[in-house]
């Protein structure tokens, strides 16, 4: 198997939890499958719900930052290029959990250093996503991950909104960026998340309203109070019961992409 899946929609939506679902089913399911978490949203951190804690030097961020600094005060050797540089600092912010392995992007300091370092961290993630079965990418809020073609390589784009005009604007906004900028995947997935069966009609409709053929509605997710609960009291997700509602519904969608 070879899979890049990208995790996206409007900030609070569910893409984080989901993606944690996800990786729940995977490692389920697939005992031997190489895993790669990248968590590129600046906003949340996956770590803080499978029970991680992750410091900012150990993130992108975090080594880009003390990596400029080494720059101004000229301590790169001259023999190497600041794009190897970058690329070995990609390799070492790798944090190897039990089965799986993440990689933080963090806050970026300063624009125009981001925007070089996400060149290279494009290739990069090109790179070590070739090491991996499943890539799983929590994807920012906003649309500059598109804009920039980062999901150049990912095969499934999955869209999660929730019942909520902002929602669903922002989907058919990454709808048509993804149009824009020519950006080839696999699947474009649409995933209601915490949607009330009697209304789930409304993002039905939406959905076949869609003229591009490979996105579909992959299916609905109810609000479950375990998730709540879970998240509250700051438990790690991936030991959401497996028995519960939305573990069972989530299992279901999620063999639809892999
Ligand atoms: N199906 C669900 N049932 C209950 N709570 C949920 C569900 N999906 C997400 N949440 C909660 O909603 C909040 C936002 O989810 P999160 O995954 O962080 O969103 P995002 O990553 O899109 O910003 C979290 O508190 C999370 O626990
Ligand atoms: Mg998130």
């Amino acid at each position: 198997m070879k899979k890049i899946i990208s995790f996206s929609g409007k900030g609070g939506v569910g893409k984080s939890t989901l993606l944690v679902l996800m990786l729940k089913f995977l490692l389920e399911k697939f005992k031997d499958l190489n895993i790669l978490v990248i968590d590129a949203d600046p906003d949340a951190n996956i770590g803080d719900i499978i029970g991680k804690e992750i410091h900012f030097k150990e993130t992108i961020g975090g080594k880009m930052t003390v990596l400029k600094d080494q720059i101004q005060k000229r301590q790169i050797p001259l023999n190497v290029s600041k794009a190897q540089i970058i690329e070995s600092e990609v390799f070492d912010a790798l944090i190897e959990m039990d089965n799986f392995d993440i990689l933080e992007m963090g806050r970026s300091e300063g624009e125009g250093c981001y925007c070089s370092v996400n060149n290279t961290l494009k290739r990069v993630i090109d790179i070590l996503s070739k090491n991996y079965d499943v890539t799983l990418i929590d994807a920012p809020a906003g649309l500059e991950y598109f804009a920039r073609k980062t999901g150049r390589n990912v095969t499934d784009l999955v869209i999660v909104s929730d019942p909520s005009k902002m929602g669903i604007h922002t989907m058919n906004r990454i709808l048509e960026v993804s149009k824009e900028v020519d950006l080839k995947f696999e699947n474009i997935w649409i995933l209601g998340n915490r949607f009330p069966e009697n209304i789930r009609d409304i993002l039905e409709k939406e959905v076949a309203k869609i003229k591009q053929e490979y996105v579909k509605l992959l299916g609905f997710i109810a609000n479950s109070d375990e998730i709540s609960k879970m998240n509250i009291v700051g438990e790690n997700l991936l030991n959401l019961p497996n028995e519960s509602e939305a573990y069972i519904t989530s299992k279901e969608l999620f063999a639809k992409i892999v």
